[in-house]
């Protein structure tokens, strides 16, 4: 086995999970989903689907129709988008790994803002390339990027920057005069940026959709933007995502999906046009459910006393940290012994994630929150 594959980190919210998955009390909130179901149209659409016998291969870059339909619900949020930038991908993380055998080889180097999801800068050190990384900075609960530290760090050296807004796990999501400085260093210096976007929509400011890339680069841009059907419809389990190119590397891409997947599920894909035509009205109903959500859980995560928690602009996580807790494992593992309460330790997000933990506030029923947010009380004494 290759040496970059056998000390690949395994997942420690994997860890903590496994801990408790089973137990009938457990109230788990490790994982980055909803516990509700995926819309009934979007069901019924790839039910429909299998019914017909889509049973077949199919395009490499996904059905013209979805490509289609996912350029037109681009521009709704982005403007013009050429149909001949977008592929689908069986999910966003496969995307994600496409574009980084695209573009990073052995020996590259590959800058990351974190903390950060960990499958990111895995799949640059699957690759062979060495990963540098880029820390956000809390400060009162709040995660910000420093500008010149990245400045600094992204170098002509760098191949690919990876950043992710809204970020996974602090929430933290760059500000359009941010992207604006990291868009014309990185032309400066020559770096691929990919950015992976799938939060985008579990945006609780004023426009419906967090700042994007794509809203100030060209098609010429050494940009890459990763989505998912996961968390704007609910779909984690379909593993439907989509990625959007600079014009010219479709060609390229069709060969990479080929000799990974060969192609998305048709009935998936199916089921993702439903979801597209139902966007309109689903999504910010759901946003408006999981605002409730947040505030629920971040006023009762507040009023503990120590606990320093900041209000997330983006995604569905509270990234707290709880006062006199280092080791972030131990006490996640902790609070599912002791009282089903199932976070994941922000250690896996990397080191700089070390003494927090992460909850994923995305839930059917919000009283689940307050009783979990009882438990963690009842363990710190209170
Ligand atoms: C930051 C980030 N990117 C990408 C993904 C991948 O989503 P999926 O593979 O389900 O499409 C996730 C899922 O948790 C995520 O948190």
């Amino acid at each position: 086995m290759r040496d970059a594959i056998a000390h690949l980190p395994a997942s420690k919210i994997r860890e903590v999970a496994n801990a408790g998955l089973g137990r009938p009390d457990m109230l788990a909130f490790w994982f980055g989903e909803s516990d509700e179901v995926t819309p009934e149209a979007v069901r019924q659409a790839a039910a429909e689907s299998l019914l017909r016998g889509e049973t077949f291969y199919a395009h490499n870059l996904g059905l013209p129709e979805l490509r289609a339909g996912l350029a037109d619900y681009t521009a709704t949020l982005h403007g013009p988008m050429d149909v001949g930038r977008i592929v689908v991908t069986s999910s966003g993380v496969s995307a994600l790994m496409l574009a980084t055998q695209m573009l990073v080889g052995a020996g590259d180097e590959v800058a990351a803002v974190v903390p950060l999801w960990p499958n990111l800068t895995a799949q640059a050190q699957i690759m062979g390339a060495s990963v540098r990384r880029i820390p956000l900075r809390p400060r009162q609960g709040r995660w910000g990027l420093d500008l010149d530290e990245l400045r600094r760090a992204v170098t002509d050296k760098t191949r690919v920057l990876l950043i992710n807004a809204p970020n996974n796990p602090t929430g933290w999501t760059l500000s359009r005069a941010e992207q604006q400085v990291v868009l014309e260093h990185c032309r400066r210096t020559g770096t691929w940026i990919v950015a992976d976007e799938v939060y985008e929509r579990i945006w609780f400011g004023d426009d419906g959709v967090a700042p994007s890339f794509l809203d100030i680069s060209t098609d010429e841009d050494r940009l890459v933007v990763v989505h998912s059907f996961s968390k704007s419809f609910l779909m984690t389990g379909w593993r439907l995502g989509w990625m959007v190119l600079p014009k010219g590397h479709l060609d390229a891409m069709g060969k990479l999906v080929e000799f990974n997947t060969s192609c998305t599920p048709v009935f998936v894909q199916r089921g993702g046009l439903a979801a597209l035509d139902i966007a309109t009205a689903f999504v910010p109903a759901l946003v408006q459910r999981l605002r409730v959500c947040r505030d629920l859980l971040v006023d009762g995560l507040a009023a503990l006393p120590g606990v320093q928690v900041a209000r997330p602009d983006g995604g569905m996580y509270a990234f707290f940290q709880v006062p006199g807790q280092g080791d972030s494992l131990a006490f996640a593992k902790h609070l599912v012994a002791t009282q089903g309460l199932g976070l994941a330790p922000g250690v896996a997000f990397g080191d700089e994630g070390e003494g927090w933990l992460r909850w994923c506030f995305a839930s059917r029923d919000p009283s689940r929150l307050s009783s979990g947010v009882a438990r963690l009380a009842r363990t710190l004494g209170l």
